[in-house]
């Protein structure tokens, strides 16, 4: 897709509700994907579902995600009878990662290498089959990093010389309450571990429940800054090797 104006598009769906900004992306992009992280970002694939049957819906699997995640997973696979595309980690980088630095080194190491090996890589091949994808990405699940992104973008970190990726971001005006009323009020299926103290959820050895008005983001690599809460998939250090 070489006709389609980023900036114009922007102009258009700046601020706009989830539906209209999912429309606009199935309208104009036929190569088009949906990321599923197995959390509440399962309303895309509610919304874009009655939008269009035919929306591909991938996952990234790491590895370590929860049982609950996988089950979930499954549960929505078989609740709107989709394929979901599970996408896993080069066994090659994985091997000899593991071998030289074991199942946890991301709490002393910081977890960029392992989310490089087991998110980005598989991600960045993904992507270079995609004119576009859809991410589940909110401004209110961090201000600090995620407070400046657009509805629509040109992904320059996946994007390739010549080749043009566009990123939609169709629930960034939503704050988590109305993702749950939307979740609610069209009884969409969800994780179990949002029943168990869990708010935003990644690996399992990443993630944990928080308290009572704690932001989401606590439960995220907790260990870390909260600058550095973001694990390549959305941001410019996406080099799996580095
Ligand atoms: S992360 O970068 O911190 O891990 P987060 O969990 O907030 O991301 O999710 C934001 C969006 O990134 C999700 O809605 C989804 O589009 C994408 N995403 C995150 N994790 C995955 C995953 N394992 N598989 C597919 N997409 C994912
Ligand atoms: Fe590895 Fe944790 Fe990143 Fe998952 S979230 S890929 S376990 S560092």
């Amino acid at each position: 897709m070489t006709t389609f104006d980023i900036s114009c598009a922007q102009a258009e769906l700046q601020g706009k509700n989830p539906r209209i900004i999912l429309k606009a992306a199935l309208a104009a992009f036929g190569n088009i994907a949906i990321s599923f992280s197995g959390a509440e970002d399962v309303v895309l694939i509610d919304m874009a579902l009655k939008i269009r049957k035919d929306v591909q819906v991938f996952s990234l699997d790491t590895g370590r995600l929860h049982p609950e995640t996988y089950q979930f997973i499954e549960q929505v696979r078989q609740h709107y009878g989709i394929a979901i595309d599970l996408l896993s980690p080069d066994r090659a980088l994985l091997d000899s990662f593991v071998k030289e630095k074991g199942l946890f080194s991301f709490y002393q190491d910081g977890h960029q290498q392992c989310c490089g090996i087991r998110k980005v890589e598989p991600l960045r091949r993904k992507l270079a089959s995609l004119d576009a994808w859809i991410t589940g990405q909110r401004k209110d699940q961090s201000l600090d990093t995620r407070g400046g992104i657009p509805e629509v973008q040109l992904d320059d970190v996946f994007s390739d010389p010549g080749r043009t990726l566009v990123k939609f971001n169709p629930l960034l005006n939503w704050n988590s309450a109305q993702v749950w009323d939307y979740i609610e009020a069209y009884q969409v299926p969800y994780n179990s571990l949002h029943s168990h103290g869990y708010i935003s959820i990644g690996c399992e050895p990443c993630t944990r429940p928080v308290l009572p008005n704690q932001h989401e983001r606590v439960g995220r690599w907790w260990w870390e800054d909260a600058a550095k809460k973001e694990c390549g998939l959305h941001v410019g250090h996406a080099n799996s090797e580095s």
